[in-house]
């Protein structure tokens, strides 16, 4: 697991967790968009980062710095490497996690050269000294570095050439108001629509030279939960599933095939989805009922239930987060198979 993306709590690798797992690093490379034009989705962000960026070209200075904000998987990775191609300059890559002292960070600005890209990852996880000196740094293009240490020590000034930061958050929220208030421009990655999403897959299966029909990857891309890295990866479950069962060619019945085997159903839910929403339902009749609850009757991380599980089931209109604790809507009660009391929410 990358330290970048999974330091926070442990989950057993579910093909339909959006974090980054050991398996991917490779592929996602060689799947990665690599211009403007390429990346699939977000119409609006890229139509802004378009603006932003052929604005600042022409005026010739570096463009602001840049928040992408978003949930796991949707491409802020991908569209950090996106604009220092578009600028034709070089990405340096760090992350919030890697920057504990102002030591580590003025090591990253000292190489920096003019109009270079810098990244830092889960931005919104930097130490509080690093953060004070990328004040600076973003808006004066200058730090002071501390040399020595008690009554010897002194503050030497030192110059950064004009760059543009890339900052990429899972949670704006975490981000403080002066760091927020440094960027010139904010990102919102949004979940894609399953139309985009089968492009995702299409194109990825064009670069694997997997043999993928129409209705497959409308398929696969049905169940990624709105996110491309988990449609990459749905892929290549299926494709190894269509390798051992149908001459590598992927059709629906592989799709469906290999999904069942991976046990991913047709809403894109795992099983600790479908255990959340089992013991909601048929161990609390529906709710409502408190997170710790029901990560005990799992047997997970509350913060596992909160972080990894809720947000889609939430999205999928299958559960409601309320003051009192979570509802299961009437959906999750279809979904189940089970017919929800009266009064339920969306009950038929
Ligand atoms: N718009 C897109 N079009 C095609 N592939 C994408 C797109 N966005 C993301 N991906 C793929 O999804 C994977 C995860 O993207 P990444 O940029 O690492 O997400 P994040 O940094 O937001 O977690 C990458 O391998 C990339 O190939
Ligand atoms: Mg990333």
């Amino acid at each position: 697991m990358s330290d970048i993306e999974r330091t926070e709590f442990e989950v057993p690798e579910s093909p339909v967790d959006p974090h980054r797992h050991q398996g991917d690093t490779d592929l996602e490379k060689s799947l990665r968009p690599k211009s403007l034009n390429d990346f699939i989705g977000q119409p609006k962000v890229r139509e802004q980062l378009h603006l932003v960026l052929s604005g600042a070209r022409q005026r010739g200075v570096t463009p602001d710095h840049i928040l992408l904000s978003g949930p796991p998987g949707l491409g802020k990775t991908t569209m950090a490497m996106i604009v220092a191609q578009e600028l034709g300059t070089s990405l340096r890559m760090t992350s919030g996690p890697a920057l504990e002292r102002a030591g580590d960070l003025a090591a990253m600005l000292s190489n920096i050269m003019e109009g270079d890209v810098l990244f830092i990852d889960e931005i919104h996880r930097i130490a509080r000294p690093a953060e004070e000196m990328l004040y600076m740094a973003m808006e004066d293009f200058r730090i002071d570095v501390i040399v020595g240490k008690g009554p010897g020590a002194t503050s030497i000034p030192l110059e950064i050439p004009p760059f543009t930061l890339v900052g990429a958050t899972t949670r704006a929220g975490m981000l403080t108001g002066p760091l927020r208030d440094r960027f010139g421009f904010t990102a919102q990655m949004e979940f894609y629509d399953t139309e985009d999403l089968t492009q995702v897959v299409t194109r990825a299966a064009a670069i694997l030279g997997v043999d993928i029909a129409d209705d497959a990857a409308v398929e696969i891309a049905s169940r990624s939960r709105g996110t491309p890295r988990i449609a990459n990866r749905l892929l290549r479950r299926v494709r190894d599933y269509a390798d051992v069962h149908a001459d590598g060619h992927v059709d629906l019945d592989a799709t469906r095939g290999a999904l069942e085997v991976f046990d991913v159903d047709d809403l894109g839910l795992d099983r600790l989805d479908r255990a959340v929403l089992d013991a909601l339902i048929r161990g609390h009749g529906g709710g409502p009922v408190g997170v710790n609850t029901l990560a005990i009757a799992v047997g997970e991380e509350s913060t596992t239930v909160e972080e990894v599980c809720e947000p889609y089931l939430v999205r999928a209109g299958l559960m409601s987060r309320t003051g009192r604790g979570r509802v299961a809507t009437a959906a999750a009660w279809y979904h189940l198979g089970l017919t929800p009391p009266e009064g339920t929410p969306g009950a038929l």
